[in-house]
């Protein structure tokens, strides 16, 4: 099985710190909830975790959170819930439509008494918004239609792992413009990295998030580019990303978008632009023969699976600086 592990690159890091680094902000519900210092702090304490998984083991003893779920999820699920359970807390978990029944500031407040946090996966990002307006517990984005900022911590720590100092590192991410792009998007210009998304003409990222992209990677020394050409976006790369073409809720787009995508496939004939270390890098499930081909996906550049692991441990550190 092709892996990226043996080959990882050591990172100088802070010692561990006596008390657990704290994020200001109640909730997670946007990338930009928490400051520059706090993500390099939640990085430099999933390293932590990560080489010692029984650390924290009882953080979060007596604590029950609430898992609220309106689509489906095989990886954020069972990360959080392990997650939670590692820390030695308790999750109670919620599949399906949130408020059909009564209307969200009741199920929110009815949450807010029972549970010490919710972690909700909504399809509108102003769900997850009004679940922390009317709750007082910490609220934390599994995913919207906007943002996916848990699976970015995840996929800016296994850059880190990787290549160890990220600044200065080309990120490509070609595809649709979505929640994921989005966060991703924000999480690397903020640490000093480049990021190229191609998507076709009229999938472009939302206007009102490059603009604040834009200011993050000026601050930062990193360089923006928006283009309709893959090839573009890809060239000497050292990590290219993409997603699914028709995101959770778009389903009834499908046909379209598979026309519409077909010529920003990611294969070894575009891959082959990237730099000659590049990763390749995917929040998963991939749609095989769509927006990635087998040759790229199952390569030994491929660190799909180290996304997935990481995203256990960067939440690990996400709740213990938020309720730790
Ligand atoms: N990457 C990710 O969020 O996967 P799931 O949809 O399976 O949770
Ligand atoms: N963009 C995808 C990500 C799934 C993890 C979706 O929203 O369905």
């Amino acid at each position: 099985m092709p892996s990226v592990g043996s080959s990882l690159k050591p990172v100088k890091r802070m010692p561990a710190p006596k008390t657990l680094p704290r994020i200001a902000a109640t909730d997670f519900i946007r990338d930009l909830d928490i400051s520059q210092d706090e993500l390099l702090a939640l990085l430099d304490l999933t390293h932590q975790l990560k080489a010692n998984p029984g650390r924290f083991a009882t953080a979060l003893a007596g604590r029950y959170i609430t898992l609220l779920f309106e689509k489906p999820s095989l990886r954020t699920r069972f990360t959080f819930e392990l997650a939670i359970k590692q820390l030695g807390g308790d999750a109670v978990l919620a599949v399906g439509p949130i408020a059909d029944r009564e209307p969200l500031k009741d199920v929110a407040r009815n949450f807010d008494r029972w549970t010490n946090a919710i972690v909700a996966r909504t399809f509108s990002q102003q769900t997850i918004d009004d679940l922390a307006h009317w709750s007082s517990v910490p609220v934390i984005n599994a995913l919207s239609d906007r943002f996916h900022p848990c699976q970015a911590l995840a996929d800016v720590f296994t850059l880190q792992e990787r290549f160890g100092d990220v600044r200065g590192l080309k990120l490509a991410f070609v595809g649709d413009g979505n929640n994921v792009a989005h966060s991703l998007m924000l999480a690397s210009l903020r640490l000093g990295m480049s990021f190229s998304l191609a998507t076709p003409v009229g999938y472009e990222p939302d206007a009102e998030i490059v603009a604040q992209a834009e200011a993050l990677a000026a601050v930062a020394g990193g360089q923006l580019v928006i283009t309709n050409n893959a090839r573009e976006a890809v060239d000497g790369a050292q990590a290219v990303y993409t997603d699914v073409w028709a995101s959770m809720g778009q389903e009834h787009e499908k046909e379209k978008r598979l026309a519409d995508f077909a010529p920003y496939q990611v294969n070894a004939g575009l891959f082959q632009h990237a730099a000659p270390e590049a990763i390749f890098l995917h929040c998963l499930p991939a749609k095989r023969g769509e927006e990635v081909h087998d040759d790229v996906i199952e390569s030994s550049q491929s660190a799909v699976f180290d996304q997935a692991e990481n995203r256990l441990h960067v939440q690990k550190a996400l709740l213990l600086m938020l309720l730790g």
